[in-house]
């Protein structure tokens, strides 16, 4: 199979690489652009742990072709294009607060779900967060504890835009 020079933004910056057209994101994540937090948890698309933004929209890296990733028009966040342990993002700090996470394999993708929810829907229920999280599996936690930390994230933004909201008093 002829090989194809492709270059792909990760997190802001330019990646290339020599690969078979075949070869998935998630392998060109990994392998060469080292993104080694997009996680591959099974081979039928089904566990989420692949999960990564491209053009602002979650996708499961697994299903998508390195090559339908290119430069020219699209772009990939993954989870190390986030928030860093010393500046977590709001979400990641409730999952940390809630003990959202066990062994964190599936934490990326969990991550990436449940902020498309919460940019979508200001203020989920709890069925809402279960249903937005359905296409990402997890083996340690039993999902409780992730629920909790996606609703503490949302009602501290919530919390947040109310304040902003409120008239200031005088001095
Ligand atoms: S590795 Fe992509 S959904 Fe499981
Ligand atoms: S924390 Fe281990 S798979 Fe979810």
């Amino acid at each position: 199979m002829t090989r194809q020079h492709i270059t792909i933004t990760v997190n802001g910056a330019p990646v290339s690489a020599v690969i078979e057209p075949r070869e998935l994101l998630v392998h060109f994540l990994r392998d060469h652009a080292g993104m080694t937090g997009t996680h591959i948890g099974c081979d039928t698309s089904q566990c989420g742990a692949c999960t990564v933004r491209m053009d602002g929209k979650t996708v499961k890296s697994c299903t998508v072709l390195a090559v339908q990733a290119q430069t020219q028009t699209h772009s990939v966040t993954t989870i190390e294009g986030l928030g860093t342990p010393k500046n977590m993002t709001p979400l990641q700090q409730a999952f940390t607060e809630m003990h959202g996470l066990q062994c964190g394999f599936c934490t990326p993708g969990m991550i990436f779900a449940a902020q498309a929810l919460l940019d979508r829907v200001a203020n989920p229920n709890e069925a809402q967060v279960r249903e937005a999280l359905h296409g990402n599996l997890c083996r340690c936690t039993g999902y409780k504890n992730i629920v909790d930390a996606v609703l503490l994230a949302a009602s501290r933004a919530n919390q947040t835009t109310n304040d902003a909201s409120k008239p200031k008093e005088n001095a």
